[in-house]
């Protein structure tokens, strides 16, 4: 049996969760909006068509603010397609799914449907067919209470009050090929730059996250952050990333360890924004925006959303069955996000329902949790707080994770990867400090002695694993309860020390109870 050390102390903190860490993402992608959130029609749905079934299961899994419309979508996407008149409402192809676009559902709807769930809506504006002239307008349509034509057409559309979104995203992905009107880093700086100073004229009060590189391997990613935030450094709060993990090569052991290439990421975008900032001696802090994350392969590489399927309105494109080995990749994504608190201010869950989901549906029939749903409930639940800095030590592996990028592959060696990847939050509120734990070995147990410094003496509050003898086990509408979390047993305190034994190939939250220390 393997064993793993951890020291926490309650004096050394990373940094705070910010609530907006825990969102997720909306896109017109497949089905996700229609037969997803939006279907009229289904028994469980209201008088403006929202699944009522879906609602209860966002409501359960417990995303904070959800980014919208998308996405690859957004970057073709009028917005005044989708306010007004439904009947008036035109039909439109979806360059970015190959898809027809009804536009039934938009912005307000969308509104409607975030106070339904009670999550934070997040805008993203159109920088590749349009610009900031459109970007500038949307704004004073969502956000300017009235008196202004494009204020009071929102008020004739039947919603009197301003939405008061927040939290503003400049395109999407804007260093892709794939993307409509791709730009340079050079170009998007400057549109960036200009539709942040009419947003922020506008309305000061909003936050703006400024495109990051799509992924890590980008050839352009560390050139793309530093030109781009040369540029709007000034005028953004934050810089986007996005990952999706995968298990391509089919090598379980790899696709587990690649959730520390995100910690990677992560702290090499923080170092380029910091050295934009060194460089006008600025005390300025670009914060994070993990703005797309998820696992994603099956369905990716046949670009199945691309091929022509015949202009179809929703296609089932997009919609991974997540097995059991994806959850524990997920939840390592989960700990990165938790470990870097201090810089990752807000993330999204990419995305909510039927396209590369935590929640499935069948059109007219139930939904459904696939297994991601847990990890990232767990999350949002218990991630409230201060995330605590940890001192690991544990057994580690060695392994090589391979990505594609484009026709090509890169192979990233992982020479010392720990079985334990772990995060720590002290919910101060409740007087809880939460563990999170993955162990990656896949055959064997791991005991894990944590000293928990600083809280007197801890008493077990609950615990609870996810954990499947096949890894490949999946939910499905027929079996939808085969991977569910199940009550940890034989932990074990004593004073400020906590001993616990992980399953093999196992996620564990284990929550101590710290009150009247
Ligand atoms: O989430 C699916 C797609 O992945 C998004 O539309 C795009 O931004 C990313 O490439």
């Amino acid at each position: 049996m393997k064993e793993a050390h951890v020291i926490v102390d309650r004096d050394f903190v990373i940094g705070d969760t910010d609530p907006r860490l825990f969102g997720a993402f909306v896109e017109h992608l497949g089905r996700c909006v229609y037969g997803g959130i939006y279907e009229p029609g289904h028994p469980t749905a209201d008088e403006r068509g929202f699944r009522g079934d879906v609602l209860a299961l966002v409501r359960e899994l417990a995303p904070t603010i959800i980014r919208y419309p998308g996405g690859n979508f957004v970057s073709g996407y009028n917005w005044e397609d989708g306010v007004g008149p439904v009947e008036k409402r035109p039909r439109r192809l979806d360059l970015a799914w190959m898809s027809t676009e009804p536009n039934t559902f938009g912005t307000n709807e969308f509104m409607d449907w975030c106070r339904a769930a009670d999550v934070e809506p997040m805008l993203a504006v159109n920088l590749g067919t349009r610009g900031p002239d459109d970007a500038r307008r949307l704004l004073e349509y969502c956000n300017f209470p009235g008196g202004t034509e494009l204020s009071d057409l929102r008020r004739a559309h039947g919603w009197e009050k301003p939405h008061g979104v927040k939290f503003w995203c400049l395109g999407n992905e804007m260093d892709g090929p794939w993307q409509m009107e791709m730009k340079t880093a050079t170009e998007y700086g400057r549109i960036a730059t200009e539709a942040a100073k009419l947003m922020k004229w506008i309305d000061p009060t909003i936050e703006l996250a400024a495109c990051g590189s799509s992924s890590r391997n980008m050839p352009t990613f560390g050139s793309w952050e530093d030109t781009v935030l040369e540029h709007c450094f000034d005028h953004v709060e934050f810089i986007s990333l996005h990952t999706y993990l995968n298990n391509y090569a089919d090598d379980t052991p790899s696709f587990l360890a690649s959730a520390d290439l995100m910690d990677s990421f992560i702290e090499e975008v923080v170092a380029i924004a910091d050295a934009v900032a060194a460089r006008r001696r600025s005390a300025k802090r670009i914060m994070l925006s993990f703005d797309e994350w998820n696992v994603w392969y099956r369905t990716r590489r046949k670009n199945e959303g691309r091929t022509k399927l015949g202009w179809p309105v929703a296609p089932p494109i997009l919609e991974e069955v997540y097995d059991m080995q994806d959850a524990l990749a997920f939840g390592g994504a989960c700990l990165s996000l938790l470990n870097h608190a201090d810089r990752v201010k807000s993330a999204c869950l990419a995305q909510l329902v039927n396209a590369i989901a935590p929640i499935m549906t069948e059109t007219g029939g139930p939904a459904w949790r696939q297994s991601i749903f847990y990890p990232f409930r767990d999350m949002s639940r218990f991630g409230r707080g201060r995330v605590l800095q940890t001192r690991v030590s544990s057994p580690v592996y060695t392994t090589v994770y391979y990505d594609p990028r484009g026709t090509s592959e890169l192979s990233f060696p992982m020479p010392d990867v720990p079985y334990l990847k772990l995060a720590v939050v002290d919910n101060l509120d409740e007087g809880t400090v939460t563990l999170f734990a993955l162990n990656r070995n896949l055959t064997e147990t791991l005991t894990v002695e944590t000293q928990v410094r600083g809280f007197g003496a801890l008493s077990l509050g609950e615990a609870h694993e996810l954990h499947h003898g096949d890894l490949k086990a999946t939910n499905t509408k027929d079996r939808p309860d085969e991977i569910k979390p199940a009550s940890l047993e034989g932990v074990e305190i004593t004073g400020d020390r906590v001993r616990v034994r992980l399953a093999p190939a196992s996620w564990n939250v284990i929550r101590l109870s710290a009150r009247g220390n």
